[in-house]
């Protein structure tokens, strides 16, 4: 199941209340449904009709999260998407790299959802990258202006990969210690940039550059994103 063309999806879920032990009443989230009882062990269940609402079910608890969360968490997951996708999105990012200060809080923050949307075929890659399409969807003044929609899920995360993570701790990859990736230096010029943007993610026009580094309007200039003075 690679895209979201409507086949039904029944999966495994994980409930969040009550993972890998015993039924203590608490329901799948998401999809609704649920499973078990009487105190065994169970695997929760739960029926969605088609790839595109299990992806919308993930949206979902995405915008929650974004709303109900005091600090601008749509500006820090499409800073975190760029950061995890130079090298690949694979749901990976090296936090001892200083490029990466400040990315640990938005990790922590969709790791509820990671889980309960693991047994899906929603990765951790899949959800890093919704984030940051809702962070994005989220941001237009008017948010339905465009859908920024996620048309294919099952991105591999950098522990399934064949990725040389010689450079991970023990040569095990995980959210918060990927493979070292080189992110772009604050001083770049204009052509740098470009330049970059061309080489890594093969922009060819430079309004592409323009219109991506747009992306920080988003945010706020503050130390605890970047350590930055
Ligand atoms: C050469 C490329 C880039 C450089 C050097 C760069 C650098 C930075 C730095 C230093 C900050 C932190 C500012 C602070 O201290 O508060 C920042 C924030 C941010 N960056 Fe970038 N960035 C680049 C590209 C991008 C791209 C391509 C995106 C989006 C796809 C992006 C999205 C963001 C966002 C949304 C924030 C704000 C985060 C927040 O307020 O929590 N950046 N960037």
């Amino acid at each position: 199941m690679q895209d979201n063309s409507g086949n039904t999806v029944r999966h495994p879920q994980t409930s969040l209340a009550v993972e890998g032990g015993k039924d203590g009443g608490g329901g799948g989230g998401g999809g609704g449904g649920g499973g078990g009882g009487g105190g065994e062990d169970f695997i929760d269940f739960f029926v969605i009709d088609s790839a595109a609402d299990l992806i919308n079910s993930a949206r979902s608890d995405i915008t929650s999260l974004i709303n109900g969360h005091p600090t601008n968490l749509a500006a820090k997951f499409v800073r975190m998407a760029f950061h995890d996708c130079v090298g690949g999105c694979d749901g990976c990012i090296d936090l001892t790299n200083g490029d990466n200060f400040g990315l640990e809080e938005p990790i922590d923050m969709l790791d509820p959802i990671v889980v309960k949307f693991e047994h899906s075929g929603l990765t951790r890659a899949d959800i890093w990258a919704l984030a940051s399409l809702e962070g994005a969807r989220g941001a237009q003044a008017n948010d339905d202006d465009l859908p920024f929609e996620m048309t294919w899920f099952g991105r591999p995360n950098c522990e399934s990969t064949n990725v040389d993570d010689t450079d991970c701790v023990e040569n095990d990859c995980s959210a918060k210690r990927g493979p070292h990736r080189d992110l772009p230096s604050p001083h770049l010029t204009t052509h740098e940039l470009i330049t970059f943007f061309n080489e890594t993610f093969d922009f060819q026009e430079p309004w592409q550059t323009v219109a991506i580094m747009g992306a920080h309007t988003l945010g706020t200039l503050a130390r605890e994103n970047s350590g930055f003075q």
